[in-house]
């Protein structure tokens, strides 16, 4: 079996956004293991309009939809916009659905309470799409940011993060391999991809 692919999606996209470094953080770590690949994949690649029509079509949105297709699960790093993910990241989202499907999620979040509104208001949404969200999330709180944004530290400096981030990694790896499993067995046993 081919390592299965996971993104890591950066779910931000204003000029000097911080998004950029919880991702490369966390691309970092998981780039450690063995057995899974992962790719971070930028919102601000994909300009994807507001939903004017369902389903979308449009250049953009193949794009995107093959990205999502092709991969085995999503890392969703994300901000907390007005207590909820960013509109840009939802919009997204909603120009898909069975690209996600029966594929998991994981999430790092990070704002004054560690993005956590807004990851409580993504998983509902992932289970919508029909994936299978992990049970720890990371979250990137107060004390980490400013201490980044203005001590000069680094995410890698606080190893309560790091311990989150490989348990979030450890559950992400079981349901990427036990799902990646089931898809390929469901198609020999029903013929089609459910
Ligand atoms: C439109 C907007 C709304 C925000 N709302 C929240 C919020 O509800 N909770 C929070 O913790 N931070 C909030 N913030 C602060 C963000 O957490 C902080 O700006 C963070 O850096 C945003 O991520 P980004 O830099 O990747 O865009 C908000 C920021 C913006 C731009």
């Amino acid at each position: 079996m081919n390592n299965p692919k996971i993104r890591i999606i950066i779910s931000t996209i204003r000029e000097g956004r911080f998004g950029d470094k919880p991702a490369r953080w966390i691309f970092d770590i998981a780039s450690g293991r063995e057995g899974l690949d992962f790719e971070i994949v930028d919102l601000r690649d994909y300009p994807l309009s507001h939903l004017r029509e369902h389903p979308p079509t449009g250049h953009e949105t193949s794009r995107w939809s093959g990205k999502l297709d092709e991969l085995d699960g999503n890392l969703f790093v994300t901000a907390e916009y007005n207590h909820s993910m960013p509109g840009v990241l939802k919009n997204a989202l909603d120009h898909v659905s069975p690209e996600c499907h029966r594929k998991p999620a994981a999430f790092v979040g990070y704002g004054g309470v560690g993005g956590a509104r807004a990851v409580e208001q993504l998983r509902p949404v992932c289970i919508e799409l029909q994936m299978a969200p992990t049970r720890t999330g990371v979250h990137i709180g107060m004390g980490p940011l400013l201490g980044v944004r203005k001590e000069g530290k680094s995410l890698s400096d606080y190893d309560f993060l790091t311990s989150s981030a490989d348990t979030m990694l450890d559950e992400l790896a079981w349901w990427t391999f036990t799902l990646k499993a089931g898809r390929e067995e469901a198609i020999e046993y029903i013929g089609a991809e459910l």
